[in-house]
């Protein structure tokens, strides 16, 4: 099926901050983010690092270390079927409109070990684990929940995308006003050669 649009704003700290929460609570038992850090993840997002490790952090790791989960492989194949994929590089891997449109897109399914199964990738084995939420939010909600969740795991994958940008600007900026003063000293030289 089609994906939605999806559009990552990873300058909106709030946003961010919400998908972190989001991710913490519903996702991370199962998906680690191993190649990231908790103290970077607080940095970029704004957040005082004690009062990350006092509310993020469950497992008694360090703000300094990267964000690890004690989930096993054959834990996890016997239990769910499948393994649960680290998720840091997933929104480059599968793009965030395919995230944003696969957490919205889950259906009843009595055929399935669930009960549920998903539009965008049939037959996954990864339970419906956001269902109570979809079931009491109003779908305004529930689609905001996911977008702050998918813009989150955008920034994640590439959590240098705003510096580069604002350096890029910075580069813009002095390579006009190096070209300016360039031309006048061009000018300059080129009376003299008159
Ligand atoms: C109970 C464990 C569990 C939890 C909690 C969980 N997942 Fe999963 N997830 C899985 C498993 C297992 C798979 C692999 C499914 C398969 O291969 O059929 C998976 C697959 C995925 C995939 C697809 C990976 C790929 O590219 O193949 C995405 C994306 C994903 N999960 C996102 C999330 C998000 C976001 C959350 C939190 C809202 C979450 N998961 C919570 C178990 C879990």
């Amino acid at each position: 099926m089609e994906c939605d649009d999806f559009k990552s704003n990873v300058s909106d700290k709030a946003s961010l901050q919400r998908g972190l929460s989001t991710y913490m609570n519903y996702c991370y038992g199962c998906h680690s983010l191993k190649y990231s850090r908790y103290k970077r993840v607080a940095e970029d997002l704004s957040i005082p690092l004690e009062m990350y490790e006092n509310n993020l952090i469950y497992d008694g790791s360090k703000i300094g270390e990267l964000m690890n989960i004690s989930l096993q492989k054959d834990d996890a194949i016997e239990w769910l079927g499948a393994y649960p994929p680290d998720l840091t590089l997933e929104a480059r891997l599968r793009r965030p409109d395919w995230i944003y449109t696969y957490l919205r897109n889950y259906y009843p399914d009595s055929s399935r070990p669930y009960g549920v199964n998903n539009r965008v990738y049939q037959n996954v084995n990864m339970p419906h684990v956001l269902e109570d939420l979809q079931n009491s939010l109003p779908k305004a909600e529930y689609d905001l929940l996911i977008y702050d969740l998918t813009n989150f795991m955008t920034y994640v994958a590439d959590p240098t995308a705003e510096q580069r940008k604002r350096i890029g600007i910075y580069v813009l900026l002095f390579l006009t006003i190096f070209t300016a003063f360039a031309y006048l000293t061009y000018k300059e030289f080129k009376k003299d050669l008159k």
